[in-house]
């Protein structure tokens, strides 16, 4: 039986004083469950000895509703695997329901715009390449089990109460400390607010800032996760240009904003990082405004060549940054924790919206996390971590160059874990995604992160946690894919039979996937499978002298 079902026939409450016999309740109590679905055909149910156990009934009080439901149908008796709800048609009512397209309960304001936001939705194990993934399964992932059963033991720091809801104390530590030396972040640990996720930090601060109608300007092209949360709160958006110039600050008639979203260190998606001047502007629009800067430093600390770029936050003298830093690509995404940095001002405020909110992540995971971070493990796989993406950004972009040249241009980018392809002749991205998937990859269109601005058209590729070999088959299947699209091209052309395209359309391949090689890494404890990455970037190596 499904354990739903079970606790429902735990829930069962028989009513002794009553003047309805106890076998008659528990005939009309599972009836009424039978009708209306929530014991569903086929269900077993359990044993009368122990049903009546579990009610504290007679044995014959159970028989006896049994023998009544057998008799009318409700309950079929098959030998060698007991009592059964049986398959009854469904009742009018849920026909009906079942008829009828869904629709959406009357929602307020805010609910109608968060139901209608655009969202990126990911398959699991789908990877190959879509952007923001970072790699898993070098994770050190006994380590972290090792540090989860500490916290789990670690009675004395009372992890198992309401309080807190900031932050553990040492996970507030130690990310002030890390953010200090890492990003030239300036806090104090009582700015610092744990959240689940930047997703939640957007929402939070949105909901905090904005009222219906305020103006919030946003990179075009931005980050979508942004632009929803700030629109489901009611906010009118106004662009922040973005181009191969960089950021568009002046434009005349645009409304004063109440909130101002960049990622000033590594543009998404573009990867641009913001001049200084840039920088001292904004603030100095900020002030002018009295609107809050939101900096994004979702994944620089990726940064392969050069200097490292450090935070706008750290150069805020007026407190007008609420930075906003995530541990999903340095850690896992579905770890959800991020940081909000806030000014000393905003301390207070913050403290009560959180528990609010209720969007904190549990303590438990937070005090694991403090110490992984405290005793240097992030330090190392993040060290790793750069080192492994510098190969994968070099290998990809050597792959891409040799097997797709003839359609697509992609450019290095010196931060974070993904690249932007141009197409050489005019596509539709979205066509292209199309039959990119029908072939078994994923990718990013690029005009998807486009708001007002005529969309530019390209691929947005992720290429952080692709393993060697999972690179070299997503490459060949999206040469695959642009060579079915210069047939189709090519059928298009007057005087060609069609006959080539359909053939062409064959049935969709199995997307690449993760999970088959993380599974043999965490088999080994945990331990990261650097070598294959070695063996690829040896092969790579070759390859680009055979190339060169
Ligand atoms: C621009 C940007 N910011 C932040 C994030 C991370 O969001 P979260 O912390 O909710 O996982 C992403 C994820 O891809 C992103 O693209």
């Amino acid at each position: 039986m499904p354990r739903s079902s079970r606790f429902l026939l735990d829930m069962l409450e028989l009513d002794r004083g009553a003047d309805l016999p106890l076998h008659r309740q528990l005939y009309n109590a599972l009836r009424a469950h039978i009708l209306d679905g929530r014991l569903p055909p086929k269900t077993r149910l359990p044993a009368t000895r122990v049903l009546a156990n579990d009610l504290d009934v007679s044995r014959n009080t159970v028989i006896s509703a049994y023998d009544a439901l057998l008799a009318e149908g409700y309950l079929d008796a098959i030998a060698g695997s007991g009592t059964r709800v049986a398959a009854l048609p469904a009742p009018p009512a849920r026909r009906r329901a079942e008829r009828d397209t869904p629709e959406l309960p009357q929602l307020s304001a805010r609910g109608g715009l968060m139901t209608t936001q655009p969202r990126d939705r990911t398959i699991p194990g789908r990877i190959a390449f879509h952007p923001g993934y970072p790699e898993i399964a070098s994770f050190p992932f006994s380590t972290w089990s090792r540090l989860l059963a500490l916290a789990m033991r670690n009675v004395g720091e009372d992890l198992f109460g309401y309080h807190l809801v900031n932050g553990h104390p040492r996970l507030r530590s130690a990310i002030a400390e890390y953010l200090a030396v890492s990003r030239g972040v300036k806090c104090t640990p009582a700015q610092v607010i744990v959240v689940t996720g930047t997703q939640a930090a957007l929402d939070l601060i949105a909901r905090l800032f904005m009222d219906p109608g305020d103006h919030f300007w946003i990179e075009d092209p931005g980050y979508v996760g942004a632009y929803s949360a700030f629109l489901a709160a009611g906010g009118e958006p106004s662009p922040l240009p973005v181009g191969p110039d960089g950021w568009q600050l002046e434009m005349p008639n645009r409304p004063p904003p109440r909130l101002i979203f960049v990622t000033p260190s590594c543009q998404w998606p573009l990867g641009l990082v913001m001049p200084m001047d840039v920088r001292l502007n904004l603030l100095h629009l900020a002030e002018k405004h009295d609107a809050w800067i939101i900096e994004d430093d979702y994944d620089s600390e990726y940064r392969f060549r050069g200097h490292p770029i450090p935070a706008m936050q750290g150069l805020d003298d007026s407190g007008r940054v609420i930075y906003v830093g995530t541990l999903s690509k340095t850690m896992f995404p579905s770890l959800r924790v991020a940081y909000i940095v806030v000014p000393p001002k905003l301390v207070e405020g913050f403290d009560t919206a959180v528990s609010i909110t209720g969007q904190y992540p549990p303590l438990l995971l937070q005090a694991a996390l403090a110490d992984f971070i405290s005793q240097g493990f992030l330090a190392t796989h993040l060290r790793r971590m750069r080192r492994l993406y510098a190969r994968r950004q070099r290998e990809f972009i050597a792959r891409c160059r040799e097997r797709l040249d003839r359609w697509l241009t992609v450019g290095e980018a010196d931060t974070g874990m993904q690249v932007v392809g141009r197409f050489r002749q005019p596509l539709d991205d979205r066509d292209v995604l199309a039959v990119a998937l029908r072939h078994g990859v994923d990718f990013s269109p690029l005009s998807r992160h486009y708001r007002h601005a005529p969309p530019e058209q390209g691929m947005f590729l992720g290429y952080a946690g692709v393993s060697s070999e999972a690179m070299r088959v997503g490459v060949e299947r999206l040469r695959a894919a642009f060579e079915e699209i210069e047939k189709m091209q090519l059928e298009k052309t007057p005087g060609r039979s069609s006959n080539t395209r359909r053939a062409s359309i064959g049935p969709p391949l199995p997307l690449i996937s993760v999970l088959p090689e993380m599974s043999k890494n965490l088999r080994k404890s945990g331990k990261p499978d650097l070598r294959r990455e070695r063996a690829g970037e040896r092969g790579q190596r070759q390859l680009s002298r055979r190339t060169r």
